[in-house]
């Protein structure tokens, strides 16, 4: 039995920074240039009060929550970052086996450093896959079949990244990043790819990544993937949001992409009302970017529950049976370095139990907020800056 495990995720972040060497290091926790929008997703949720409601029988809570079907006993999901190894020599596959032991979701990045396949078969973990769009169609479209043909749930496609932001850390490490071994023969890779000045990284991103992605791009990702729902990454508009829902799509992320690609884009959970606004219940909505606490994800359950009512026929994700339904539109949150602290700090055993952190958090913030259920959080739990004006 181990003695002094960590008690939050900010002493995880403390042995992670201890375990890692500085590029590593640097590499999953910095972000965009002046790190604006990185620190501001963590700010924001402090900027935001409980109103807790006394004198409620909480003897039992239940986290309960689905995602596309799939029943979570917890809201709260793994979001797709880079090559795990980087943390821990076991990557990914120590990753899902700590989601599939909490029986949540993972979202595996398309730069997984572990290959596809072997992640598929470590373990029974739900697992969405994540795309970017390749100048090369073909390289997307053998990544969709592969994950497709190993029983991937969802394709989650990042749009907000048609060019890599300015990681200036990198820069300044000269990071090297392994490609990952998911294009091995699908692209030409090597240790001097590209030309030029900058982290490795960021020339591979330039010679692959495409920059005209545009949404005639969901619609040909729409017609290759035979029958997988595919959401969208990066959305922090109600525009995106209501041209998604028109795309056609099975649900919306709401993020920044942790602060690393648009420096001074709005921290997540300030925009996420709006979208949820936008969406009206057609889709379901997840955030990520800043979650470090059980009460940040009954903050951002309590914005995204604005109670919508919602006609049925525009009711596409939810079963709505009446006239009129309420919806609770956040259905998810991701959490993307927590994990990998706990990852680098203790494998598999750290990012299971940073996972269990979270929800135990979750689970005592509900209690002490007079809420049973997910459904029981509404927007009258939390008190933003605005709703004191
Ligand atoms: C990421 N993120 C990311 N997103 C994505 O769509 N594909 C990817 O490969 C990666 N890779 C990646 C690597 C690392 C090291 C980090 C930290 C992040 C972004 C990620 O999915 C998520 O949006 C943020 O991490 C959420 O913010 P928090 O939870 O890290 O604050």
């Amino acid at each position: 039995m181990e003695h002094n495990l960590p008690v939050n995720v900010r002493e995880y972040q403390e042995l992670a920074k201890k375990a890692l060497p500085k590029m590593h290091y640097d590499n999953i926790n910095g972000g965009a240039e002046d790190e604006y929008t990185l620190r501001e997703n963590i700010a924001a949720y402090g900027r935001i009060m409980l109103r807790p409601r006394v004198l409620v029988d909480v003897s039992k809570i239940d986290m309960s929550t689905s995602l596309l079907g799939y029943n979570m006993p917890s809201p709260i999901i793994v979001a797709p970052t880079g090559p795990h190894k980087l943390a821990n020599p076991e990557g990914e596959v120590a990753t899902a086996r700590a989601a599939a032991a909490c029986n949540t979701i993972m979202v595996l990045s398309f730069g997984s450093s572990c290959k596809i396949e072997e992640v598929a078969a470590s373990c029974d973990a739900i697992r969405f896959f994540q795309l970017y769009m390749y100048k090369r169609r073909d390289v997307s479209a053998t990544l969709v079949r592969r994950a497709e043909s190993l029983g991937f749930k969802a394709i989650v496609l990042t749009v907000d990244m048609p060019v890599l932001g300015r990681r200036e850390a990198d820069i300044r490490n000269k990071m090297v990043c392994p490609p990952s071994p998911n294009l091995e023969g699908l692209m030409p890779f090597d240790d001097d790819l590209g030309t030029g000045g900058g982290s490795k990284l960021e020339r591979f991103a330039s010679e692959t990544l495409d920059p005209s992605l545009s949404w005639k791009d969901v619609e040909w990702l729409k017609s290759i993937t035979s029958y997988l729902p595919i959401l969208l990454k990066g959305i922090v508009t109600a525009e995106d949001a209501r041209k998604a829902v028109e795309a056609g799509v099975a649900g919306v992320v709401v993020s920044n992409h942790g602060g690393r690609q648009l420096d001074y884009a709005p921290p997540t959970i300030s925009v996420l009302e709006e979208v949820v606004k936008a969406v009206a219940g057609a889709v379901p909505v997840l955030v990520d970017g800043g979650v470090r606490r059980g009460t940040d994800v009954f903050k951002a359950l309590a914005l995204g529950a604005k109670a919508v009512m919602v006609r049925p026929d525009h009711c596409r994700a939810n079963s709505c049976s009446g006239r009129w339904k309420i919806l609770i539109c956040l259905t998810a949150l991701q959490v993307g370095r927590p994990v990998f602290y706990g990852l680098a700090a203790r494998g598999e055993a750290g990012a299971r139990h940073v996972i269990e952190m979270l929800n135990k958090e979750l689970e005592l913030a509900m209690a002490l907020c007079g809420c049973r259920s997910i459904a029981e959080i509404t927007r009258r739990h939390v008190l933003t800056e605005g709703d004191r004006i």
